[in-house]
């Protein structure tokens, strides 16, 4: 594992570059096997960590059929308690029994579509992380927020109530993703420059909270209007550590040369 390392019988996570897909509600049964056929023989040779993300229902089916393979399986959403009358909820146990590894929160179409709030959030990320999943934390402002100037702002706030409390050990499992809503399915992607300087400045936040070692081991992913074509260029970027990516992880042949991209 490139990403692992033992200090006083204790896992660390260093910094890894990861591409994560979230598939939202799209993707199939059929779309699995595919991107699993497309994807295992670049996986052999590549440093990159894969996460795929499709809806819930087909968690189990994809853990069967990527088991073995370097892909691992993510989730798009999980519940702060464990069990109880939540009608339509899925549970931290539940995703782990389904071998899953990874999953988002704080993704702007929960916090936007379905009310999420910042103390929901966190409380998921707690759950996630003592049920062993680790967590995507997804922080972006709107155009709005990005016109008036106030992203930095935006930012600072999402990102100190989404990792509040933590444990040094338990931010080092978690991984941040920024995806400014405006570049969100809209074609419109950050330059690599705006990106680069929001994530310099995310890795800053990172390290006034919890220190400099920790904040060189966090993975910081872009979001928003990712592609084959601009891939390249935001990965290279010093602090972009990888992608989560929407639109362009529906279809095998683009999720691969996003993955190339490194
Ligand atoms: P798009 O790549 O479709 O813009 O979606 C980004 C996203 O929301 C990933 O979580």
């Amino acid at each position: 594992m490139p990403y692992l390392y033992f200090f006083f019988n204790k896992i660390f996570y260093m910094r890894a570059k990861l591409i994560a897909a979230n598939w939202k509600m799209n993707g199939s049964f059929a779309l699995i096997d595919s991107m699993q056929k497309v994807l295992s023989p670049i996986l052999e040779k590549t440093t990159c960590e894969v996460v795929i993300c499709p809806p819930d229902v087909l968690l189990s089916s994809m853990n069967n059929t990527v088991k073995g393979s370097r892909i691992a399986v993510g989730a798009q959403n999980v519940h702060s308690e464990t069990s109880g009358a939540f009608t339509g909820e899925t549970s931290a146990p539940l995703l782990q029994e389904c071998g899953v590894q990874w999953c988002i929160v704080g993704h702007s179409e929960r916090r936007m579509l379905f009310g999420e709030t910042d103390e929901f959030i966190r409380s998921k990320t707690e759950t996630l992380l003592k049920h062993g999943i680790r967590p995507i934390l997804c922080i972006g402002e709107t155009l709005e927020q990005r016109e008036s100037g106030n992203h930095e702002e935006v930012v600072v706030s999402q990102l100190g109530k989404g990792l509040s409390g933590l444990a040094a050990e338990d931010q080092l499992r978690c991984v941040v993703a920024y995806e400014p809503i405006w570049a969100i399915g809209t074609g419109v992607t950050a330059t690599s420059k705006k990106a680069q300087e929001i994530h310099a400045f995310i890795r800053t936040i990172i390290s006034e909270k919890f220190g400099n070692e920790i904040a060189e081991n966090t993975s910081i992913l872009y979001g928003g209007s990712c592609n084959p074509n601009n891939a390249k260029d935001l990965f290279t970027q010093k602090d972009i550590d990888g992608g989560l990516i929407g639109g362009a992880s529906l279809k095998a042949d683009d999720f691969l040369s996003i993955i190339n991209s490194f």
